[in-house]
């Protein structure tokens, strides 16, 4: 079982990252591999950016560890991706067979986590999970996964993107 001391570990791996990573994008691409590798039940991890000036606005597929996704481009009206941009609002889906919003990435997925990427205050991506277990992002996973998010918006106010 993957327990509250895997997620202490993981946290201060991830926060060192975001000290030592030069680019936001780096930091990015680092923390979907840390986050595959090292958390048995987080099997697709992956950013979602909002493509500076699209009108309508939509989600882009950035850095991502796991299998190729058919969703590289998702509308806010869309998916649990674009319920959780466009809320602004942290979404968890325990079973995501039983969501309407849910758009198929695996047909292996069981639950997801979608936090929202804030710089300024304003919501510019999102750090999106998929978990091949059920009801996989307890309250202590949710915390991991927002801290992460945290720290990316604060790379992005704070170097060039
Ligand atoms: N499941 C997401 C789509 C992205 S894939 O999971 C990588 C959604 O419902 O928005």
């Amino acid at each position: 079982m993957v327990g509250a001391t895997r997620i202490e570990e993981v946290r201060s791996e991830i926060s060192e990252l975001a000290q030592t990573s030069p680019t936001a994008q780096d930091l990015m691409r680092t923390m979907v591999k840390l986050l595959h590798d090292r958390m048995l039940k987080y099997n697709w991890v992956g950013f979602y950016m909002l493509e500076p000036g699209a009108n309508p606005p939509v989600l882009v597929l950035g850095a991502f560890e796991g299998t190729m996704t058919p969703h590289t481009r998702i509308p806010l009206n869309q998916g649990i991706c674009g319920a959780a941009a466009s809320s602004g609002r942290t979404v968890v889906v325990d079973d995501v067979n039983k969501d309407s919003r849910y758009l198929a990435c695996s047909l292996e997925t069981k639950s997801e986590i979608v936090v929202p990427v804030f710089v300024h205050g304003k919501v510019v991506g999102e750090l999106d999970i998929d978990s091949h277990f059920p009801a996989a992002f307890t309250s202590d996973h949710q915390n991991l996964v927002q801290y992460c998010a945290t720290l990316v918006g604060k790379k992005l106010e704070t170097t060039p993107a």
